[in-house]
This record gives structure tokens, sequence and C-alpha cells, in this order.
């Protein structure tokens, strides 16, 4: 192989840039070009591909979001799509593809891999949601940034004696409002896998109340049943509540900003495994994390599923907030 190309896809995460740095400077050492695809398949299908060479990759681990952009795209999920981004892969001479991100970007990977392109994915997104590896780049950067958010918010909540509702994203995976929960000590969390009602937070947040808490605090993941402001306004009719609540909606900032130490080291090493399988010849698997090694596991199984999460957590969660 004499020349691969790079794509970040789907909602960036930190430490994507990191990956990039570590796919290109690892082919550099074996003798190979890597192009970055921009704006991910909506790029491959326009041919927006550059070279990047060592130059262009330093100075980019430590920043967030992704230098090569990313977009989401329905025309790619079509034959027609899949067809015109590989005529632009052979046009550019490319023979291996690394695509970095999420279930739908990894759904993409597949279908090249299907097409006959050499295809390696790294997964990608905040949600640790992505089956077959333990972490994902950027989950533990964005836990580390709702923990942030969430002690600010315990500091002003006790001072008033509120309690706060905190919307985290994930829409379809509770991963991070479960750790937030626990790592933050909330009161209660509302997950898709376990959506309590909205009487349940209430008696939630009434029995910190009684038990003579300053502060209680409910994480709610994008993913609930139910809008945070919708909690708010049901939270607002209870007499029996005791506290005041506000509501924080964390939204996109949870997404930027640095990688952490963990992630830096996550994407380095995913991206070092990748470049080294590929060139080996693999191709159709996600590089995973699995306990303290780096595992290869098929594309096929990677999609069919989500991530689920340890029950052990969302049990931990429940005792250790009362
Ligand atoms: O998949 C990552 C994620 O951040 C989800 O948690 C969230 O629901 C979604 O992306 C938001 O997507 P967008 O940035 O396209 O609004």
């Amino acid at each position: 192989m004499k020349r691969i190309a790079v794509m970040t896809s789907g909602g960036d995460s930190p430490g994507m840039n990191a990956a990039i740095r570590a796919v290109v400077r690892t082919a550099l050492e074996h003798g190979v070009e890597t192009y970055g695809i921009r704006q991910a398949y909506a790029g491959l299908m326009a041919g927006d591909f550059e070279l990047l060479t060592s130059v262009e990759v330093s100075g980019i681990l430590q920043r967030g979001g992704t230098i090569l952009q990313t977009a989401r795209n329905e025309e790619f999920k079509t034959p027609a799509g899949q067809k015109k981004g590989l005529r632009r892969l052979n046009e550019h001479q490319i023979e291996g593809l690394i695509v970095i991100g999420g279930n739908g970007s990894l759904t993409g990977a597949l279908a090249l891999h299907k097409m006959g392109i050499k295809v390696i994915g790294i997964p990608g997104s905040i949600d640790n949601d992505i089956f077959g590896t333990d972490m994902a780049i950027g989950v533990d950067s964005a836990l580390n940034i709702i923990l942030d958010s969430l002690d600010r918010l315990r500091d002003t909540a006790s001072s008033h004696q509120r309690a706060f509702v905190i919307e985290v994203m994930g829409r379809n995976c509770g991963y991070l409002a479960l750790m937030a929960s626990i790592l933050g000590g909330a009161e209660i969390v509302v997950t898709p896998e376990k959506p309590f009602t909205m009487q349940e937070i209430a008696q939630a947040l009434e029995d910190a109340y009684v038990r003579g808490k300053s502060h209680a605090i409910a994480v709610l993941a994008e993913g609930a049943p139910y809008k945070a402001t919708e909690l708010q306004e049901f939270l607002d009719k209870q007499t029996n509540v005791g506290f005041e609540v506000r509501v924080t909606i964390l939204g996109h900032i949870q997404r930027g900003g640095s990688p952490t130490a963990f992630d830096r080291l996550l994407a380095t090493r995913m991206g070092v495994k990748a470049v080294q399988v590929l060139l080996e010849g693999e191709s159709g698997k996600m590089v995973g994390l699995n306990g303290r090694k780096m595992d290869l596991i098929p594309l096929e199984e990677a999609v069919s599923q989500l991530r689920p999460i340890s029950e052990s957590y969302f049990e931990m969660a429940r005792f250790l907030s009362r």
C-alpha cells in the first residue's frame, strides 16, 4: 500500500485530531502517504481530498473538534452515493481508508468494505454507544466537562436550597448521564434504558429534601422520554418537592474543548493500530479497546447493535444516591 485516506464523520468528538495525527505519522513511518477527506462522506463524494504531511498534523493533538471537519449525510446511505464515493477513491488511487466516527459513519465504512475498498473503523463519539469497544474517542473528555458543570451547578444549588435538572447528550444511550450521576453525586438519573417517570423524580427530590440536603440534582439523558423543560413544568406544580427547581441543558458545550489525557492516548493508540492492521491487509474491522488491549472486531458486528451499559452501574447509581 502506498496511499491511504482518513476521514472524521458524524458528531465531532475531542481526540479526533489526535487520531488523525497518529494515522498520518504512522503511515509515514511505513513510507505511506495519507490523504485527508474533508467533511466526511459529503467530501468523499465530492472528491474533497488533500495530502496531509507531517507538518499539517503538527500542533493539533490538543485541539478539540476535527481539522478535517465532519458532516452528517443522507446521500451516502444510497447505493448511488456509495458508488460515487468509491469512484473518487479510485480516481485518487487510494488503497485503504480509515473512518473515525460513530454508528452511522461505521455503517458507511462497512458499505465501502463490501464494495472492495480496504477499510478500518475507529470509534469516535461522546455517547459511548458503539458496540465492541470499552470506550470511544471523546467520551472521557465529554464526561469531564459534564462533571465540571455539575460541580458548579451544585455550588449554586446548595447556596439557594434548589434542585437542578441537568440535561446531557446521548439520544439513544444513557452512558454519559449515568456516569455523570454516579461521579457527580446526583439523586436520580433518567436514561433511555431506565426512564423513570416524572412522579418518581419528584419523589427522589422530595426524599433528598426530607433527609435535610441543601441541594438535589437530577440528571436527564437527551434520549429520556420527556424534555428537561417539561420536567421543570411538572415539578413546579408539585407542592411537596421542597426545593425550587432550575434547569440547565448543557448541549454542544459537551462536545468542544481540548481532549483529556485519556482521550489523547486512546485516540493515538487507535490511530496507530488502525494503520498497522490496514497495512497488514485487514479490512471491514473496527479497532476497539478491550480492557487494556486494542482488539479488532468486525464492522458488521460493531454496527449491528448498541453497546449495552452494565446493569451494575444502574444499581450503583441507585444505592449511592441514598
Ligand atoms: O452522537 C453524538 C451526539 O452528540 C449525540 O449525543 C447528540 O444527540 C447528537 O450528537 C447531536 O447531533 P448534532 O450535533 O447533529 O445536533
